[in-house]
């Protein structure tokens, strides 16, 4: 059967909506679960223990194709002729790409104002979706996107819609298949829009009620400092899922606060630049269910992780390096031990975002040519920038 390549619907039983013949796929979900010993070393752990699930090898180069190959095939059970999204980048490029290989709908998609690597937007482009730059950034982008598909009958690809999450479950499945299903003691994921990490909670609780696993790993979700709104909610204010009654009023206030300082997003790790997260209490369930923690890292911590991943993984982009660097801080803090056994998540492909890589190194190789100067040293090479 070839639903069987998809390393997606080849678990379709554990995400049963969709007859056979109505599934959509692009054999997405084909990806690798690495074992690095030397972006282990630098997050501080003992040999063999750290993993990388590398999302980038997928079709579109991100996480986002295990989503949008269930919300295609349920667009397509419901006959929708137009699918849309917003997007920092890669839900626009999931969405182009499975509209232009299998022509079932066209594709509008809304991005911030200069909130995009081009990586991603050439990708939307050159797959023939329909990209309407507005002035704002993701937040606002989502919020009219939502409203134009309510009026237009235009079916909403982002991931508050629920079929995308049953299709991102099959992440921790392929995780548990390359640990031959020993479950880690740690899965640590960027949190933006909260999607995966809704996604990855749901996946360990029904396994847990099926009897597949026998406990459930800690969830550590990581948000860039510029963007920080699920870790200021949950370490700071105590928000909690409550039994699925989270203090509304506790939320409310905390974005009525952000709006009257008119607080944007911001950070360089532009995949994960939200400060509204449509599925933050999921997300909340998630947490609950696996006794998670959320942290924050700066740009800074992000990047150099990044070049850490680059130097002894198989690379990623800016975002994806916000779960090394946050793997790295709680094992300073000593709530991952050197001996766990620990995931981290890398979500999209090293290319997506060429500009921020080069620019780092740039900076960097600046920096050690002025320490040459400055110690009268030789310098071999002169450096264009
Ligand atoms: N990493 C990458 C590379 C992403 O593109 C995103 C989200 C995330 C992490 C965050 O994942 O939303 O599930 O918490 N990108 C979305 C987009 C918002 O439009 O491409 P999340």
């Amino acid at each position: 059967n070839p639903l069987d390549f998809s390393g997606v619907w080849r678990f379709r039983r554990l995400l049963p909506f969709a007859p056979d013949d109505q599934i959509v796929t692009i054999g997405e979900g084909q990806t690798i679960l690495q074992q690095s010993d030397p972006v282990g070393k630098y997050v501080g752990m003992d040999a063999g223990r750290l993993h990388l699930q590398y999302e980038g090898l997928n079709p579109s180069g991100s996480f986002k194709d295990n989503g949008m190959t269930a919300a295609s095939t349920h667009a397509r059970m419901v006959g929708a002729k137009i699918a849309a999204c917003a997007s920092t980048g890669n839900t626009s490029a999931s969405l182009a790409i499975y509209a232009s290989t299998t022509g079932l709908f066209r594709v509008v998609v809304f991005v911030g104002s200069g909130k995009i690597a081009f990586g991603k937007l050439s990708q939307a482009l050159d797959y023939g979706a329909t990209t309407i730059q507005i002035r704002g950034d993701f937040d606002d982008a989502l919020k009219q996107v939502r409203a134009v598909c309510a009026e237009g009958g235009i079916y909403l690809c982002n991931s508050v819609n629920p079929f995308r999450l049953e299709g991102q479950k099959t992440i921790m499945y392929r995780v548990l298949e390359g640990l031959g299903w020993e479950v880690p003691d740690w899965i640590v994921v960027p949190g933006g829009n909260l999607g995966n990490s809704s996604a990855f909670g749901k996946a360990f609780i029904e396994l847990k009620k099926l009897g597949l696993i026998d406990r459930i790993p800690r969830l550590a979700v990581i948000n860039a400092a510029g963007a920080n709104t699920l870790h200021e909610l949950y370490e700071h204010k105590g928000l909690r899922w409550n039994d699925g009654r989270p203090d509304q009023s506790l939320i409310d206030s905390f974005y009525t606060d952000m709006d009257e300082r008119n607080r944007r997003a911001q950070t360089l790790a532009s995949a994960i630049e939200i400060n509204r997260p449509v599925n933050l209490k999921k997300c909340l369930r998630a947490l609950d269910a696996c006794d998670g923690v959320v942290r924050e890292v700066s740009d800074a911590e992000i990047l150099d992780a990044k070049a850490h991943v680059g130097a002894g993984g198989f690379g990623c982009e800016p975002a994806s390096g916000a779960s090394v660097a946050g793997a790295r801080l709680l094992r300073k803090q000593g709530i991952i031990a050197p001996g766990d056994r620990v995931v981290c998540i890398l979500t999209g492909h090293q290319l997506k975002d060429p500009d921020v890589t080069v620019g780092y190194h740039a900076a960097e190789s600046n920096e050690r040519l002025a320490e040459k100067l400055a110690g009268g040293g030789v310098v071999e090479r002169p450096f264009s920038n």
